[in-house]
């Protein structure tokens, strides 16, 4: 068998052509994948709690409750949204804290504390409800929602997300 150049030199330009389109597509394996998890690391990151401080237990007064207004700060992949929101604070002994959801377990309506009736007064159909969140007359299904509550280093912290009674 005769000795062909051309055929050598087809070899050796096809196998330089592999080699450069595989280092291509390597590099590009290799970029698209930081991409890739830059862009979807967020997916798979655990969502962590956001408790929001509403400031010095001292500054809250026993059997009396009150209205805090707060923001909440959510992140949803790739950005923070924030949007207000308020509780009512009832506390017996400055160390055991509750955090009422604002809005009537009925149909949503804002309620408000009565100083004079000692209870939480729905306007919406005339419910009422006691310093504990129990349903005292009207139509609510249910008692008060509730938000998680914990003490800090002298700060109450709540959880922004709406539990059942506990
Ligand atoms: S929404 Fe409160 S009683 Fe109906």
């Amino acid at each position: 068998m005769a000795y062909d150049p051309t055929e050598n030199e087809i070899t050796r330009r096809s196998f330089l052509s592999r080699a450069i389109v595989g280092i291509g597509g390597l590099i590009g394996a290799v970029f698209t994948g930081i991409g890739g998890g830059y862009f979807l690391s967020p997916l798979w990151h655990k969502k962590k709690e956001s408790w929001v401080d509403l400031g010095l237990v001292k500054d809250f007064r026993e059997g009396v409750p009150v209205k805090v207004d707060f923001t909440v700060r959510k992140r949803d992949a790739w950005s923070t949204i924030e949007s207000r929101s308020s509780a009512w604070i009832v506390t017996a002994n400055l160390k055991e804290f509750i955090a009422f959801d604002p809005k009537c377990t009925h149909l949503g309506c804002p309620y408000r504390w009565s100083d004079d009736k000692k209870q939480f007064l729905c306007p919406c159909h005339t419910a009422t409800f006691g310093i504990d969140g129990k349903v005292v007359s009207g139509p609510p299904p249910r008692p008060l929602d509730r938000y998680p509550t914990k003490v800090v280093g002298g700060h109450l912290l709540i959880l922004p997300q709406k539990t059942a009674e506990a």
